[in-house]
């Protein structure tokens, strides 16, 4: 292991923060990770949006249907992605997770809350004044824990194979 794979396996979703604020140095190295995420034929699709003000976390948290927990976070980014493009969707997951790592390098925990696929993406793009050749890909919920709650995996040797399956 070293200090990038202790980071990556150290990490869990988080769904309950303290209200402590995350510092704009942390969010500022966070967006240049996204940034800095590999985008098929660098065309780099992607818009972040930085969201602390509460009345924003409270309308998002009361239509994101898995997301309620964002009312009660400091710090949500809103990732989008231009339509158009034909692999804006795996580019800005990349960029999503790649936020979450630099979160979670710098102590500060997330959780990646759906935005593509639900109908909600649009009502949120319109709150936000995106324009209409984005999509909503993601949200993350971030800020520092006040509960970690463990997830179950599978077991390593049921996710591999070795040249030729079977
Ligand atoms: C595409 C995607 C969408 C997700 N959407 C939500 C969501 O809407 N609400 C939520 O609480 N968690 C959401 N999650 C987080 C997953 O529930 C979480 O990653 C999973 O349970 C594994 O737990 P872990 O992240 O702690 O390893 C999402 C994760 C991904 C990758």
């Amino acid at each position: 292991m070293n200090v990038v794979t202790t980071v990556i396996k150290s990490r869990h979703s988080v769904r309950k923060f303290k209200p402590d604020p995350v510092s704009d140095s942390i969010i500022k190295d966070a967006l240049e990770c996204a940034a800095q995420s590999p985008t098929a034929m660098n065309i780099q699709p992607w818009l972040f949006g930085v969201l602390k003000n509460n009345e924003t976390l409270d309308k998002i948290a009361a239509i994101a249907d898995h997301g309620k927990f964002i009312a009660e976070c400091p710090l949500c980014f809103a990732v989008f992605g231009e339509k158009k493009e034909i692999y804006y969707l795996e580019d800005c997951c990349a960029a999503t997770e790649n936020i979450i790592l630099a979160l979670q390098a710098h102590g500060v925990t997330s959780c990646w809350v759906a935005g593509e696929k639900k109908a909600y993406g649009e009502q949120i793009r319109l709150m936000l004044g995106v324009p209409e050749k984005y999509s909503l890909v993601s949200l993350i919920a971030a800020g520092y824990p006040k509960e970690i709650t463990l997830t179950g995996k599978k077991e390593m040797k049921d996710l591999i194979f070795n040249e030729k399956y079977g």
